[in-house]
């Protein structure tokens, strides 16, 4: 990568770094790029919290247990601390994400052994904020002109590799979206796409040390619209068409999509590109056309299950997933009805779902109408069965099927391995560690709860 790095120099103090993650996958994505940039300063992540000397939480904002986790958590880690500082030795908190984003100012009024709250768009300045705590600089949360992308540290090749072969990539943060229930064009901002050179730049960085699998990542990924050397505007299918060149790199995935940004192109390009696997998770929150109006999405149940069809039309096999919220201010009985509709409708490989949180600051939180805390768990538990169901009987009809495993990593038991198929399930099989980054094909032999099981059939790719 072309970022500027301070080099860790035989002078520089060895100390431990422990970051806790919580929420979405770009959370796991600036957890890593945070360790990165702490590494020139002579931190090297460690797993026990009490031995740290620096703990940083990086925190998630979207629902209201999400963010008060952080709170309790912080009274853990102030114990820890006291006993720390009893025998002689400091250790700093810092809180991170989505919630120093939202509640900085109220983190460090509720919880005094905090030190540092920094934003997801100004963790690149925590090596500066760590040397300056002393002197009072305890909050950053603007949203900086410079971009945070530009200063962060490339990490070592060995500390890719540990990582393992399929790695996260952020090429798009922030929405202009603004469902009504959602804090992320609060917390993360205006959306804006990272410059293709960069994430070329990266993405070879990462195939380079053994990576062989990446998932681009943006709150709205298919809005992707970054600018290529010559100045001219790339598109989601354009960038995987180039990144798809590296060699290497067998394997692309993307998440999460709005449906409005589904163009054609990039569907097709599920055909086109062998590289960008055939599974796609796309939101649709609601089948009611009253309740997506109310939430803002601006398209309708029809319009959603008509762009699946066009999808399968050219990509019989593709696999979905969606989120779903329940219980969204105003929703009735028949418009929780109509999203089980369209959930059988659709027949998902996998779904998440959650009860509607309010999130103070969105237009959702002033609406007439909150729906009982009862009456949101009795539906959730009914979509749960359902798509749970879903899940189970496409994990079922894959047995008999061969198909390409990418292995990652040992598997449960000795002499087993671990991989994912196209369609993002989990697959262990027997055999040597030696696959551990190839390609092979593998016979389903057994659907168990949330993996697969397989035997080696084919050729290693
Ligand atoms: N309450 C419940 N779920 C929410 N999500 C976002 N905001 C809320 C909220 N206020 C869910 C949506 C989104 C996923 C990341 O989290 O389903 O797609
Ligand atoms: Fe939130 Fe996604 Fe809606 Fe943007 S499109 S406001 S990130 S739910």
């Amino acid at each position: 990568m072309s970022t500027p790095t301070s080099v860790q120099t035989d002078k520089t103090e060895r100390r431990k770094l422990f970051i806790k993650s919580y929420g979405c996958q770009m959370n796991v994505y600036d957890a890593t790029r945070m360790a990165d940039v702490l590494a020139p300063e002579g931190y090297e992540e460690t797993t026990d919290m009490a031995e740290a000397d620096l703990v940083v939480l990086n925190t998630c904002h979207i629902r209201e247990r999400a963010a008060e986790k952080v709170f309790s958590e912080l009274g853990k880690v102030r114990v820890l601390k006291e006993e720390r500082a009893s025998r002689g030795l400091d250790m700093k908190i810092a809180v991170a994400g989505c919630v120093a984003q939202a509640e900085g100012a109220e983190i460090l009024r509720r919880q005094k052994a905090v030190d540092l709250v920094v934003g997801p768009q100004s963790y690149h300045r925590l090596p500066d904020m760590l040397r300056n705590v002393q002197n009072g600089v305890k909050i950053e949360t603007d949203f900086p002109t410079e971009d945070k992308f530009d200063h962060l540290v490339a990490p070592a090749r060995a500390k890719v590799a540990s990582r393992g072969i399929s790695a996260f990539l952020t090429i798009q943060e922030g929405c202009d979206k603004f469902c009504t229930f959602c804090v992320v064009p609060y917390t993360r901002g205006a959306e804006t796409s990272r410059p293709i050179a960069k994430i070329l730049d990266e993405a070879r960085h990462l195939v380079d040390a053994g990576v062989r699998e990446i998932t681009l990542l943006g709150q709205n990924v298919n809005a992707f619209h970054g600018l290529d050397e010559k100045g001219d505007v790339v598109s989601l299918p354009g960038l995987t068409a180039r990144l798809a060149q590296i060699p290497g790199l067998l394997r692309l995935r993307y998440m999460t999509s709005h449906p409005n940004d589904m163009a054609q192109d990039l569907i097709d390009a599920h055909v086109q590109q062998p590289a960008l696997m055939p599974f796609l998770h796309l939101p649709v929150q609601s089948g009611s056309d009253r309740i997506l109006r109310a939430m803002n999405r601006k398209h309708t149940a029809k319009e959603y299950c008509d762009l699946i069809d066009r999808f399968r039309a050219i990509r019989p096999d593709i696999a979905l997933s969606s989120d779903f919220i329940v219980g969204f201010p105003g929703e009735t009985e028949e418009d929780f009805q109509a999203t089980l509709d369209l959930v059988q409708k659709i027949n998902f490989s996998s779904s998440y779902f959650f009860k509607y949180s309010m999130r103070p600051g969105t237009p959702g939180a002033e609406m007439d109408d909150q729906v009982p805390e009862e009456v949101k768990s009795e539906r959730l538990h009914r979509l749960q069965v359902l798509v749970d169901g879903q899940r189970h009987a496409y994990n079922d009809a894959s047995v008999g099927k061969v198909m390409p495993i990418l292995f990652e990593k040992k598997g449960r038991d000795p002499g087993q391995i671990a991989g994912k198929s196209p369609y993002l399930q989990a697959v262990q099989v027997d055999g040597p560690e030696s696959l551990i980054g190839c390609v092979a094909d593998v016979l389903i032999t057994e659907a168990l709860t949330n993996s697969l099981k397989g035997t080696l059939v084919g050729e290693v790719r």
